[in-house]
């Protein structure tokens, strides 16, 4: 499993540590910055992760601002990325296994990070579990993207 992780200056730090529990497991990876504390904007980096996991570079993405929000709300913007705003391991295991989630988002200044690295421990374990109703309501999604896409 590849995984492709970027920050803005909100959640550098969180990422720093995600990154060293990316190392101490083996876990392979891709920093997409940002490389400092300085301040950036979150919808570039954000935009990084999830052009990179969409367009198949990687298998899932890790985001982190201030919030965790503007990440997950800019990464959804493009299309396959069904990124997920976890701030509990419950919601980041049922983003996977119930919305088949490519990406998880999370918030420096909402949360420490040893529960942020449990959150993103239970998001990896996870798998989409498939079936009749989680593939039709992860292909709806997919649906009411084609109805809004511009043509470029
Ligand atoms: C940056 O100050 C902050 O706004 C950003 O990290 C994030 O929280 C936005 O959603």
């Amino acid at each position: 499993m590849r995984l492709a992780v970027a920050s803005d200056h909100g959640g550098f730090r969180l990422k720093t540590e995600i990154i060293k529990f990316f190392r101490e497991k083996g876990i392979d990876f891709e920093d997409l910055g940002t490389y400092s504390e300085d301040s950036v904007d979150y919808p570039d980096y954000a935009l990084a992760v999830a052009e990179a996991v969409a367009g198949g570079r990687f298998d899932l993405g890790v985001v982190c601002c201030g919030t965790g929000i503007g990440v997950s709300i800019s990464a959804n913007k493009v299309p396959g990325i069904r990124a997920a705003l976890c701030h509990d391991t419950f919601s980041a295991r049922m983003a996977r296994e119930h919305n088949d989630a490519n990406v998880i988002a999370l918030g420096q200044r909402v949360i420490g990070s040893g529960l942020a690295l449990e959150i993103v421990r239970a998001f990896l374990g996870s798998k989409f579990q498939g079936g009749g109703r989680h593939s039709r309501r992860v292909e709806k999604i997919c649906g009411i993207e084609q109805k809004y896409s511009k043509k470029n």
